[in-house]
């Protein structure tokens, strides 16, 4: 599935303008400037599909991608959709509208039947933040089931990446909705993507 083209199908500015429910949604959470987008161009070798910018607040709405292929009629829906999100915490954007996707992202969350896995990205330099655990908690509330994904790992040194991730995943054991394996990537150096990509395709069956 990850080798073939992928496209943008629809952006979601609130919960009005979601989709009809239909195939398996991966969602990719966390804050603002993590990765988030980055790592959606990085897993479908598809640089700039998702808007990608230095500025914190650049997705504002929710954002899906099929791959290429299937016209999205009732027999002949995309197998999956991947669900770029805006992010949380500090954004450059007026504070209504942050307010806003923040509400949509959390509604999204906790409300949608075919979400299926949530990947919770952590910038690798900075880790487990209070609003990530605010995220966790309601995911573990509304057993959502979520994967934590350490991003740009390429900014530290290579020997800090194996005890990050031991580090965190010691930190979410007591997560019951957590999946208890710790991913690390970097979409500037490509690296880790194919575990993603194998755990996202294992993700959709489940
Ligand atoms: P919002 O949409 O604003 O919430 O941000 P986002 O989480 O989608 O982040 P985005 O993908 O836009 O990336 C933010 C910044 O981080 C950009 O300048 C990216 O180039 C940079 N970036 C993303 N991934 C990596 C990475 O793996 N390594 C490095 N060095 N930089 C990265
Ligand atoms: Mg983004």
């Amino acid at each position: 599935l990850f080798g073939r083209p992928w496209i943008f199908i629809r952006g979601v500015p609130s919960m009005n303008f979601l989709p009809p429910e239909g195939p398996p949604e991966i969602a990719f959470a966390g804050r603002s400037n993590v990765g988030k987008s980055s790592l959606i161009n990085a897993l479908v070798a598809h640089k700039g599909l998702a808007r990608t910018s230095n500025t914190p607040g650049r997705t504002q709405e929710l954002n899906y991608f099929v791959p290429d292929g299937f016209s999205g009629e009732a027999d002949d829906l995309p197998p999956m959709a991947l669900v770029d999100m805006p992010g949380y915490g500090y954004a450059q954007a007026p504070k209504e509208n942050v307010d806003a996707w923040t509400k949509l992202v959390f509604d999204y969350l906790r409300g949608r039947a075919t979400l299926k896995r949530v990947y919770v990205l952590i910038d690798s330099r900075h880790g487990i933040k209070k609003n990530d655990d605010e995220v966790l908690s309601l995911l573990d509330k509304a057993a959502i089931s979520y994967q934590i994904v350490l991003t740009k790992t390429d900014k530290i040194k290579d020997p800090a990446v194996p005890k990050l991730m031991a580090e965190t995943l010691e930190k979410i054991k007591k997560h019951p909705a957590a999946f208890p394996e710790v991913l690390a990537t970097s979409s500037e150096k490509a690296s880790g993507l194919d575990e993603l990509r194998r755990a996202i395709e294992v993700a959709i069956t489940q």
